[in-house]
């Protein structure tokens, strides 16, 4: 599919940033920067990641970028239909080096089973609309050695011995992310929903998680329009989650 929507992008090339997503998010304080606006970087000194996290990422090894979309003809409770977009994209990208390619919801994307990229997405408000969001992606590429950490990480090149050009994939994923923002704009939102589940982690596979209660057995069955993910327990009872409300175990 052809697309011309961010066709006016301006791109900022870092050595070093403290977070891309916080360059932008200063940027779009003073102006309106055109849509599909991108900023990479070699290295973030302060890379955020989900729910106060941090982002680490070796100097020059991986991909780092942020990009601003104006989303405002979705509603805040599709928000989740962007990130479900971005994730895909980053599926695309990364389909071309491994078929084992998954997301782990709501939008960890790992390689055979252990986490390859995680993207953070900053909606600034006005009002009750989505005026901007700041869509944030590490793509662990070329790095080999990762803290250990409560997941297993790994990289392209860990998975398999091909060493990538990170810039080359900004701008692949940049394209990836522009046809797939606008499927969104066309609110194809049950072809969106459908290539979401067919990439799914662990769906309608016997899985363990962690509630407020404990550990227990149950399948992913799907996600509900908001993308809360629907949980079914060995006893057949359906449960909706929030992210802070449920972990993946394995
Ligand atoms: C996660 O916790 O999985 C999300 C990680 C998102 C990291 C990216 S790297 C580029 C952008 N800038 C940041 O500070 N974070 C995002």
């Amino acid at each position: 599919m052809f697309a011309v929507m961010f066709k006016n992008s301006i791109w900022y090339n870092l050595h070093e940033t403290e977070s891309t997503n916080s360059f932008l998010h200063e940027k779009l304080m003073s102006e309106k920067l055109p849509e599909g606006s991108v900023v990479t970087a070699d290295y973030q000194t302060k890379g955020r990641g989900q729910r106060g996290s941090s982002w680490q990422s070796e100097a020059g090894k991986n991909l780092l970028m942020s990009i601003v979309v104006y989303p405002e003809f979705l509603k805040v409770t599709e928000a989740f239909m962007l990130s479900k977009c971005v994730a895909l994209a980053a599926c695309d990208l990364l389909s071309v080096y491994s078929n084992k390619v998954q997301i782990k919801w709501p939008n960890d994307i790992l390689i055979d089973g252990k986490k390859v990229a995680g993207i953070l997405i900053e909606n600034i408000l006005r009002g009750s609309e989505i005026y901007a969001s700041i869509v944030g992606i590490g793509i662990n590429f070329n790095q080999q050695l990762f803290e250990k950490e409560l997941y297993a990480a790994t990289s392209v090149f860990m998975d398999t011995g091909f060493k990538a050009d990170t810039q080359i994939n900004a701008v692949k994923l940049h394209e990836n992310i522009e046809v797939n923002y606008q499927m969104l704009q066309q609110k194809k939102f049950a072809e969106i929903d459908q290539l979401y589940l067919s990439h799914l982690y662990k769906l309608n596979e016997t899985a363990l998680f962690k509630d407020a209660d404990g550990q227990f057995q149950g399948k992913i069955k799907g996600l509900s329009s908001m993308g809360l993910l629907i949980v079914e327990r060995e006893n057949g009872e359906k449960h909706l989650y929030d992210v802070k409300e449920i972990a993946l175990i394995r």
